[in-house]
């Protein structure tokens, strides 16, 4: 998609739509004022006649308006006027790009009215409409043979008004909003497809082919040898009833000539979570392909700094593999010793991100990072304290937790944060091993955090559960492309530390 402003001078722009907000009981916002003065009050008639009367994200599709170089004024609906905020904004934004993506619209200057500045700045108003039409825009990349609806061929934006002093932050916030669509896409795509066509060695491949595509990327790939080599027992637990061989994969992003400690990503890549032989109960497993959500976001967290060109150093590590019940499977009561070195007791075999990401975690050390962060759809636990309205966010590192809920509420992609303090460790005593991999019904989501943190003590970590906000089910089923607007933010704020 291509963006330009638009300061004044509507009128005569060459569109080939322009779109207006309207308030709550036909009233025009300011924008669309100025515009209907040059149309002679047209848009006015028309809303005063009652057919138009402003409600959240309602759309009406109005031609040859006189006066105007553009053969088409939208009018979108942006609610009451008095709570005309950040969120309303984005809703009404998305609505009007939605409905010229059922146009054969090719260009369109849209005019809804701007939030105050204290809520959406010039950088973050162009990235978030670059973002907006990106996550709109979006089809899902089925496997259905019928004829599929025509493909929107909207391709430029001209978005406003911006002042000519904020012009320079708004273009930089386009090409960063761009970059978040197109990793968002790469999330999505991946994280929808099946377990029988996403698998570990699938992942791997899409990751080559990512490094193939930006000079500063490098990748290597361990297979169940490398994996082995690097003695990593729980990791070889889970996947060891599987089919499908494992996969670690190991991303190294190495922007401008940054000598810095990088930013370590680790993201549970469990490609189908059957349960393996505490298996789940058979409604909505199929969401469980979306168990992969962690490395792809992990993918697209990568794909932004490639595309953005973020002068920063990032190593993604993705611990790849199928969680399956076979004769050859692990089972309730195996002990395994992690690359840490340490053992546990598996007393569910469906607690298994915790196991392939605490040796990915391990593996993290040798790249002596400023923080590690690790991405997973790790509990359903984390789904009941938080819904789908917020990730869960557990730390050892005050300001790294900090900076990740700051990054997740500038870009509209919240995180909250749960306590992490070492009582809930104790719930994982073993009478067996070192300790178990599950710790009770109690604080589930915290208790698998302080699994991890076992893996991770001297680093600056933090864990992001998404089992509840990476994936939609029911009938919106399919990736939502969180966290990676979270992530994105957070990876341009480390560019502007010293
Ligand atoms: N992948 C699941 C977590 C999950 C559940 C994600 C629901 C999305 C929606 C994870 O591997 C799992 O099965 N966790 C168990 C842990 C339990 C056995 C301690 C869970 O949450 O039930
Ligand atoms: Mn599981
Ligand atoms: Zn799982």
């Amino acid at each position: 998609m291509q963006f330009d402003l638009w300061s004044k001078g509507l009128a005569t722009l060459d569109v080939e739509c322009i779109v207006a907000g309207v308030f709550d009981e036909y009233e025009l916002a300011s924008e669309t004022r100025a515009l209907d003065a040059a149309a002679g009050g047209r848009i006015k008639t028309i809303v005063a006649r009652g057919d138009f009367a402003g409600r959240m994200g309602e759309t009406l599709l109005l031609t040859d308006v006189p006066g105007l170089k553009a053969a088409r004024v939208l009018l979108v609906g942006l609610g009451a006027a008095r709570s005309f905020t950040r969120k309303p904004w984005r809703r009404a934004y998305a609505a009007a790009i939605g409905a010229l993506a059922r146009t054969r619209v090719r260009s369109a200057a849209i005019a809804i009215e701007r939030p105050a500045a204290r809520e959406l700045d010039d950088y973050y108003f162009g990235r978030a409409i670059a973002e907006i039409a990106g996550s709109t825009l979006y089809r899902i990349n089925d496997l259905k043979t019928g004829k599929s609806p025509p493909l929107p061929v909207l391709e430029r934006i001209v978005a406003g008004p911006v002042r000519s002093a904020g012009a320079v932050s708004a273009r930089r916030g386009f090409a960063h909003g761009n970059a978040v669509a197109a990793a968002m896409t790469v999330q999505r795509d991946l994280a929808n497809l099946p377990g029988n066509v996403c698998t570990p060695v699938y992942l791997a491949e899409r990751a080559r082919a990512m490094a193939k595509k930006f000079r500063a990327l490098r990748v290597q790939i361990l297979d169940e040898a490398g994996i082995r080599r690097e003695k990593m027992g729980c990791f070889l637990a889970v996947t060891q009833g599987s089919a499908q061989p494992p996969r670690f994969i190991v991303l190294d992003y190495r922007g401008g000539k940054s000598e810095r400690a990088p930013v370590v990503l680790v993201g549970k890549g469990i490609t189908f979570d059957t349960g393996g032989i505490s298996l789940k109960d058979p409604p909505a497993m199929d969401e469980m392909k979306f168990d992969m959500s962690g490395a792809a976001a992990v993918l697209a967290a990568i794909t932004f700094a490639a595309e953005a060109a973020l002068p920063l150093r990032v190593v993604g590590l993705i611990a790849a593999a199928e969680n399956m019940p076979d004769g050859r499977a692990v089972k309730p009561g195996d002990i395994v010793t992690s690359a840490s070195g340490q053992t546990v007791e598996i007393l569910n075999t469906d607690a298994e991100g915790r196991l392939v990401l605490s040796d990915a975690l391990h593996y993290a050390r040798r790249f002596e990072p400023a923080v590690v962060i690790d991405i997973a759809t790790l509990t359903g636990a984390c789904v009941v304290a938080l819904g789908a309205h917020h990730t869960g966010v557990m730390s050892n590192d005050d300001t790294l937790a900090r900076d990740l809920v700051a990054a997740g509420l500038r870009a509209d992609d919240r995180a909250w944060r749960l306590p992490l303090t070492e009582e809930y460790g104790e719930q994982l005593k073993s009478n067996f091993a070192d300790f178990a991999n599950i710790g009770g019904r109690e604080g589930g989501a915290i208790t698998a955090a302080a699994f991890l943190a076992k893996f991770t003590q001297g680093l600056k970590w933090a864990h992001l559960d998404i089992a509840g906000t990476a994936y939609h089910g029911g009938a919106q089923k399919g990736s939502t492309g969180r966290p990676t607007p979270l992530l994105s933010d957070f990876l341009v704020q480390r560019t502007r530390r010293p």
